[in-house]
């Protein structure tokens, strides 16, 4: 398994961090759609990245060659307010041209299996994405890729059902580490006194979910100050 290359971007606030992420994003995006006409990124949920996504409804960029995934979702109603796609869109994708067919949220509202099963169906001619977008929980998951739990589909899935994740809901469903990883950047964002103790976790080389997020270039972790010291 490739070693996880790490580079680091520390902060002093999570303000100075959200505007360097955001640029960050466009520079991935214009790289992309420079290149081959088109930028697909996996979103990541959780209350992080809301800011990030408020900053780049006033982006510009040409929408028109985004393709935006995500990296999992809670089994909850399409609307439920505590979606990763309702965020998503209230904070961002509401208020900008991406055409509509090019956003494919998760259809967690199906349950664990059938999401899974429909986005991996949805995955399966998908190349290798230009942009993958992670946070991390105070217990070091990522997506919702918990500790003790399967990160991967034995039959190679992209898509993977979670039961019983420690963070409420139970039901999810999930990218898997190696469907995550096959992408040529991707972001963590990591803010809050919270989070101190799985950094420690990561930086002392535990085996959790974060760490097992391995891309062939590395990652770049947007960390703040009050979570890296
Ligand atoms: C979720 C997210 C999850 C999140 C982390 C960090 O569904 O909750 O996918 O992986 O990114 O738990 O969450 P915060 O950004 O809210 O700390």
């Amino acid at each position: 398994m490739q070693e996880q290359l790490i580079r680091w971007h520390v902060y002093d606030n999570a303000s100075q961090l959200q505007v360097a992420a955001t640029e960050a994003v466009l520079k991935s995006a214009k790289t992309a759609i420079d290149e081959n006409g088109r930028f697909s990124i996996v979103l990541a949920g959780g209350t992080t990245p809301k800011e990030i996504y408020q900053q780049l409804r006033t982006a510009q960029t040409d929408w028109s060659s985004w393709h935006v995934y995500f990296g999992d979702e809670r089994c909850l109603p399409a609307d439920h307010l505590d979606r990763n796609s309702r965020m998503a869109f209230d904070a961002w994708l509401s208020h900008v041209s991406i055409p509509a067919q090019q956003v494919h949220v998760m259809p967690a509202e199906l349950g664990p299996d059938m999401a899974a099963a429909r986005y991996s169906d949805l995955l399966a001619g998908a190349e290798t994405f230009d942009c993958v977008l992670l946070g991390m929980g105070e217990d070091a998951h990522t997506a919702s890729l918990f500790p003790g739990q399967v990160w991967e589909a034995a039959d190679g899935a992209p898509a993977i059902p979670v039961r019983n994740a420690p963070k409420p809901p139970s039901d999810r469903v999930s990218l898997s580490a190696s469907r995550l990883s096959r992408a040529r950047q991707v972001m963590f964002f990591v803010t809050g006194a919270g989070k101190r103790e799985a950094m420690k976790a990561w930086r002392g080389g535990e085996q959790v979910p974060v760490a097992a997020i391995r891309p062939v270039a590395g990652v770049d972790v947007y960390i703040d100050r009050a979570a890296n010291d």
